[in-house]
């Protein structure tokens, strides 16, 4: 499906564009990182222990066997903040951030070089990490697990394996489905953290500050508006945001009360749940074609013209979450408060 969705979690060709925005939109530090509590906490605490010794065990802070972060895994739906933490835990580290992902990680090879040009202490950040090929995860196990690899060097009866002594080296992976992640390679991860959905203060508490850092006014009562709309999601808070800023920019002072964001959000589609047209069509679908019977996802796919992964990685989730959908064994089955949602939205 080709039609670019307002509260779709993924990132736009028009988000490209605006590459520099987002960067001054993105949180550096634990401070500026709004909500996400436990998991600051605990990455609080590990950083503060690995400075520690550090400083005990030499004078200029040098990383030491022992003295690096243990690797992170973060998982969770689209867009909660899981590359910006990446980043944040480098800032707080005071490592630098090496950046990639795993299908961009074509062959073992790639990533011993990758490896090998670390330097002690840098932060390596694997996106998408389910998504690496066999045989490069398998080079990650030895070099997560002893801090070494082992690559083969020549071909055919002259080849032989050579071991590789690596930097000591902090891996953050990322992933929105843990499920497709080997059991090795998750096992290997020493602090494992999900991301949780927002709560609507802490959404509203971004909205604030993204307005800030923009220069646009809006007002409280249109804060609340746009965060009870935003699918706890902090990149949706972010995309809205500047298509209410645009709207207000266009056609008022450009200043956003709550009357300006309520039109805008009208003419985008976007409901009182944060459902778009596209989420209440897949609801209509399962009820109009199956009723309260459960649905397998691939049937899901079809009914609306989606791939069964997009269905599972964005569609679904949030509306788990406000318990429009719940999954049983058998499939999806559409709840009763999904149905009085669509019987008010459609009045
Ligand atoms: N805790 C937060 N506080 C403020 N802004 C945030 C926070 N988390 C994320 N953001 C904003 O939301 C945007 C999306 O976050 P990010 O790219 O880190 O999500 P993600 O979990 O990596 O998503 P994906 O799974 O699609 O890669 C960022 O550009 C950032 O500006
Ligand atoms: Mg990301």
């Amino acid at each position: 499906m080709a039609i670019e969705r307002v509260i779709d979690t993924q990132i736009h060709a028009d988000d490209r564009e605006e590459e520099l925005v987002e960067r001054s939109l993105r949180p550096m530090t634990f401070d500026e990182y709004i909500g996400q509590d436990t998991l600051k906490k605990n990455l609080k605490l590990a950083i503060a222990a690995v400075k520690k010794r550090r400083g005990e065990k030499s004078e200029d802070g040098t990383v030491a066997p022992g003295t690096t972060l243990d690797h992170v895994l973060l998982y969770g739906p689209p867009g909660l903040g899981k590359t910006t933490m990446a980043g944040v835990i480098a800032q707080e580290l005071g490592a630098s951030l090496r950046v990639t992902s795993g299908p961009a990680i074509e062959h073992a090879g790639d990533l011993a070089s990758i490896l090998t040009n670390l330097s002690d202490g840098d932060v390596l950040f694997i996106d998408e990490i389910h998504r690496l090929r066999h045989a490069v995860a398998e080079i990650l196990y030895s070099a997560m697990e002893d801090n070494v690899i082992d690559i083969t060097i020549g071909k055919g009866p002259a080849a032989r394996s050579v071991r590789l002594d690596l930097p000591h080296f902090t891996l953050i992976g990322a992933t929105t489905r843990t499920g497709s992640l080997a059991g090795q390679l998750r096992d290997r991860f020493g602090i494992v953290h999900r991301l949780e959905y927002y709560k609507i203060p802490e959404i509203a508490q971004i909205i604030s500050r993204t307005a800030r850092i923009l220069d646009t006014k809006i007002n409280p009562e249109a804060t609340d508006l746009l965060a009870t709309r935003s699918r706890l999601t902090p990149r949706i808070a972010n995309r809205l945001t500047k298509r209410v800023r645009d709207y207000a920019d266009v056609n008022g002072d450009g200043i956003i009360d709550a009357k300006v964001a309520k039109e805008a959000l009208d003419l985008l589609e976007v409901d009182e749940l944060g459902l778009d047209a596209a989420d209440r069509n897949m609801l209509k679908m399962i009820l109009d074609n199956y009723g309260d019977r459960p649905v397998g996802v691939n049937t899901i796919a079809a009914l609306t013209g989606d791939e069964a992964p997009t269905i599972e990685e964005y569609y679904e989730p949030y509306m788990m979450q406000l318990g429009l959908i719940i999954r049983t064994p058998r499939g999806r089955v559409v709840t009763e408060k999904a149905r009085e949602h669509l019987r008010k939205v459609s009045k």
